[in-house]
């Protein structure tokens, strides 16, 4: 079983304004409300592959409890567990003038034992052989090695992780190390404290380093320009396909999602990194955080070309 692990989850409520004035009373138009977080996007895209997966986490409050309805909606399942304190809603403010303005909540905070009891329920979840997908910021008060521990003690129980996290959270978790990362160029650099400017040439060995730490997959996502895969066998680039853009939000959630679905069916290297590419592309095509048909994935997919790095 493939078991998304989203520790901060959120309702997104996305709103319009013609113009957004600080210090003003804004009053919002086409107010939407979305389940939001990483991994509840991720099992969208593998819903949308026809795979399965659970989603789990921690959620609080009413909002916690629309957000679990609203998953389920999708027909997708969820065990989350209940805390105190309030699901957060993280409200996107769509400016014509000025583009998109998020305003994040922090969420709530788990304790010790919160955090011990959610581990366990992932291992029962994935069962020995399940792939876990730990992606998206941790609880306020959260440790930030706190998917390093996941992390091991899920590839102890013989499960396969994959992790998508940024600054502190990600630095720790390579210690681990996850078998599939999944970074985009920022996180990247960041990881290895380099400029944002670094050329692009540098960027496969940066990648390849991970390989040597043990990580088995490592794919960079550079947003329009595609995305590299590494493995120690093989190492291809892809471009991107012109599609209409509507929203990149959570490309690389559903290139995530994409990959673990690949990962559980035993697709091919080829197939995996095809497959990952058409999703995320077909992702910017739809609103918000909305998964693409799986038409379009698959129309996608036939058009991708791997170039060898
Ligand atoms: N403008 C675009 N046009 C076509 N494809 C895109 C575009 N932006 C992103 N993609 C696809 O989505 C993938 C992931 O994008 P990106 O690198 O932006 O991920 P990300 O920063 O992790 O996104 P998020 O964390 O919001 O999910 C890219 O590798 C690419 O295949
Ligand atoms: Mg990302």
């Amino acid at each position: 079983m493939i078991v998304t692990v989203t520790m901060n989850p959120a309702l997104d409520k996305t709103a319009e304004i013609a113009r957004l004035e600080p210090r003003r009373l804004n009053r919002l138009s086409g107010v939407r409300v979305d389940a939001g977080g990483k991994g509840v996007n991720v099992s969208k895209m593998i819903k949308v592959l026809g795979g399965e997966s659970v989603c789990t986490g921690f959620v609080g409050g009413g909002a916690g409890q629309e957000l679990c309805e609203r998953i389920e909606r999708m027909g997708i399942r969820h065990r989350f567990l209940t805390v105190a304190g309030v699901t957060r809603t993280n409200l996107k403010i769509m400016d014509a003038d000025s583009g998109l303005t998020e305003l994040n909540e922090p969420g709530v905070a788990v304790t010790g034992a919160e955090m011990d009891a959610l581990l366990e329920q992932t291992k029962d979840l994935a069962g020995p052989d399940g792939i876990v997908v730990l992606s998206g910021s941790l609880p306020q008060n959260a440790e930030a090695g706190t998917y390093r521990v996941f992390a091991e003690a899920l590839k102890e129980a013989g499960c396969t992780v994959l992790a998508d996290a940024d600054g502190d959270s990600f630095k720790k978790a390579i210690e681990a190390p996850p078998d599939v990362i999944k970074p985009n160029r920022f996180e990247l650099l960041q990881y290895y404290g380099l400029p944002q400017d670094t050329p692009d040439g540098e960027l496969p060995s940066l990648c390849r380093k991970f390989l040597e730490r043990g990580v088995a997959w490592v794919i960079l996502s550079l947003g329009e320009n595609g995305a590299m895969f590494f493995t120690k066998d093989r190492c291809v680039r892809a471009g991107t396909l012109p599609v209409e853009v509507r929203s990149t939000v959570g490309a690389g959630d559903s290139m995530v999602g994409a990959a673990a679905y690949a990962l559980e069916k035993r697709m091919s290297f080829e197939e995996t990194a095809k497959l990952a590419m058409a999703a995320s592309i077909g992702a910017v095509t739809t609103e918000g955080t909305n998964a693409p048909s799986r038409e379009l994935v698959g129309e996608l997919m036939s058009r991708i070309a791997l170039e060898e790095i």
